[in-house]
């Protein structure tokens, strides 16, 4: 099997891989090209972010199903019977605010596409976390984000090694990519059991839990064991908003913390 998990997730005795979660969401825009860049100022690597598909197939970065708390949808499509992204084509997602919300600088941001998003990491030289999101919604999403990632050379060999991770709360949905794609390393969101962590390791590199849920103990369970890649399962922890939490999961042994406000999780853990 090729040897991945180790180069994305290398241990670093000078702290955890720090994540920001939907871009640095905590100061731009979640999901957007603004919260991209607001990451890169903060000199974040790591991006996460949350991909679903319109109504004509586009593969588009929004977290919510529904398009109403990060965009103006209601008062552009003010007649819809629904605001959910899958009822929407790509087009007319293009012609949403989804920056005014969070601030009136922010006007002129937008849902971006996932090739847009690849665009601005690439050009930025970032690295990439992907959530699958709502796969049950989308069927054959696995193989789209697949075809999108190669398509922008995503797939490349180094990328695969250096700056893209693809996770997902849907169990099937990250075995469907481990299948189709052996070498993508994987995370699986959640909080499996101890017992049946040995289960997820078939298929994922990196349990990535809630921090509410998890003790030194379950990170120590999830790190002794080893991934498809023949390399320990790695932690990635979320959301983690302030210094106190940052703190509290260091010292728990996470391998890195997915956060809002990548500034104050890097400070308090260096
Ligand atoms: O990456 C972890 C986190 O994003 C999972 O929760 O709801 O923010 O997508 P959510
Ligand atoms: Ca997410």
């Amino acid at each position: 099997q090729p040897r991945t998990a180790d180069a994305l997730t290398p241990d670093r005795p000078a702290g955890p891989v720090v994540l920001a979660h939907r871009g640095a969401s905590g100061y731009a825009p979640e999901n957007t090209l603004a919260a991209v860049d607001a990451a890169k100022e903060l000199g974040i690597d790591w991006v996460e972010n949350d991909v679903q598909r319109t109504k004509d197939g586009v593969l588009v970065v929004v977290h919510d199903t529904d398009l109403k708390r990060t965009t103006d949808v209601e008062e552009v499509f003010p007649d819809r019977a629904s605001w959910a992204v899958k009822d929407f084509t790509a087009a007319e997602i293009a012609k949403l605010d989804a920056g005014s919300w969070f601030g009136e600088r922010f006007a002129e941001a937008r849902v971006p596409t996932l090739s847009q998003f690849l665009h601005r990491l690439e050009r930025n030289r970032q690295k990439l976390l992907l959530e699958i999101k709502s796969p049950a919604t989308y069927p054959g999403i696995e193989r789209d984000i697949l075809r999108a990632l190669r398509k922008e050379g995503w797939l490349d060999p180094s990328h695969v090694r250096n700056r893209l991770v693809i996770q997902s709360f849907g169990a099937d949905s990250i075995k469907e990519v481990h299948a189709l794609r052996p070498d993508v390393t994987t995370g699986f969101l959640g909080t499996p059991e101890v017992a049946d962590l040995s289960s997820y390791a078939a298929f994922t590199d990196q349990i990535n839990p809630s921090y509410k849920t998890i003790g030194a103990d379950y990170v120590a369970a999830v790190q002794r064991l080893k991934g498809p890649h023949g390399k320990r399962l790695r932690v990635n922890t979320w959301t983690v908003d302030t210094a106190a939490d940052a703190a509290k999961v260091h010292a728990y042994g996470v391998d890195g913390i997915i956060t809002n406000y990548p500034d104050v999780v890097r400070d308090a853990t260096r």
